[in-house]
């Protein structure tokens, strides 16, 4: 997954993703398009997420979601613009939101890809100016060009996507994707309005020092995880848990680490939802050389049948994920 051309650091977004299409020489350009829609959602949301504190985009909406969670207001004002930036782009016939309970048509029948989405990560986080961030993934449409976009375009599985990333509002906004030739990261530049690429080719150490997870559910977790928890304090490890699974996950990728949601009382299948957390994030992890494991297989082998269903997410550092499922020896 080398990049075949490096390209160098500070090149911008729209320079990056026209020199990769002309790498493939049937690329026909709707990908790269959809990926501009999808960066060009993540300023307007960033201006959002950076002016929270002064406009009335805090607070909960007083309704639930699918989900069951409280709505935020910056959920529905984030889902909102991404979805009339897939509508206005053309590119995408359809769109699968965590905010959502069904299918997003967005009109455009002749667009040949689908993006599941989740518009705004790390809700909980909103309100106390916490890094938050945004998760997609995007398939090429099974269905007929033409029609509208069916269940079976969202439902095809981890592996058949053909791109995946995130947007971080963190201390700086990042853009990170993949293509599946390798993770690039791009930087915003505020003033400029633009993507500047800063981290050409990620890949993840192969092991490292940090462990993510709300220990608050302690005594839920299986026996194995406690035990491998337990084991990385003797060992003297960090625990860090931002509570946004993009943050904590970002993190982890640059400095290794591993994040973890076991199955719980309270989301006995694991509370990250498949299609636009755990399936986008495995492909990621997986292109920059670490793992994705639901506890029972690889996250990209699991059989989609609901556009929400949640899964348990064990991600991060190879040797971690190995030592977590016992496949090498636990040191006494
Ligand atoms: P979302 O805000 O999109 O619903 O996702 C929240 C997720 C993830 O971002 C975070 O790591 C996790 O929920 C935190 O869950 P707990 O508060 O149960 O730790
Ligand atoms: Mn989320
Ligand atoms: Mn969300
Ligand atoms: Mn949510």
């Amino acid at each position: 997954t080398e990049n075949t051309i490096a390209q160098p650091v500070g090149t911008t977004l729209e320079r990056y993703i026209m020199r990769k299409q002309a790498e493939f020489r049937f690329a026909t350009g709707e990908l790269s398009q959809l990926l501009r829609d999808i960066a060009l959602a993540g300023k307007i949301v960033n201006r959002e997420v950076n002016r929270a504190g002064l406009t009335t985009i805090i607070g909960s909406m007083g309704q639930q979601n699918v989900q069951g969670e409280a709505q935020q207001k910056l959920d529905v004002e984030a889902n909102i613009r991404f979805i009339r930036a897939l509508t206005n782009g053309g590119e995408a016939c359809a769109v699968l939101s965590e905010e959502e309970d069904d299918i997003i048509h967005t009109g455009n029948a002749q667009g040949k890809y689908v993006v599941a989405i989740d518009p705004l990560d790390g809700s909980s986080n909103i309100d106390v100016n916490i890094s938050i961030g945004t998760i997609f993934s995007i398939y090429r449409r099974v269905s007929k060009v033409g029609e509208a976009a069916t269940r079976e375009d969202f439902l095809q599985g981890g592996r058949r996507q053909v791109a995946a990333g995130y947007i971080l509002y963190g201390s700086s906004t990042m853009l990170v994707y993949t293509t599946g030739h390798g993770v690039a990261g791009f930087t915003y530049e505020n003033s400029l309005g633009e993507f500047f690429l800063s981290h050409p080719n990620i890949t993840i150490p192969t092991s490292g020092t940090v462990f993510s997870c709300n220990e608050g559910y302690w005594f839920d977790y299986p026996q194995y995880v406690r035990d491998y928890l337990t084991q990385c304090k003797r060992e003297g490890q960090s625990g860090r848990y931002v509570g946004s699974l993009v943050a904590d996950y970002h993190r982890n990728l640059l400095t290794g680490g591993i994040y973890l949601y076991p199955p719980t009382g309270k989301n006995p299948n694991g509370k990250l939802r498949v299609l636009y957390e755990a399936f986008p994030l495995a492909f990621l992890i997986e292109q920059a050389g670490g793992r994705a494991e639901s506890g029972t297989g690889s996250i990209l082998d699991i059989v989609a049948t609901e556009f929400h269903q949640r899964t348990p997410l064990f991600v991060g550092s190879p040797a971690l994920v190995e030592r977590l499922l016992g496949e090498t020896e636990v040191v006494p």
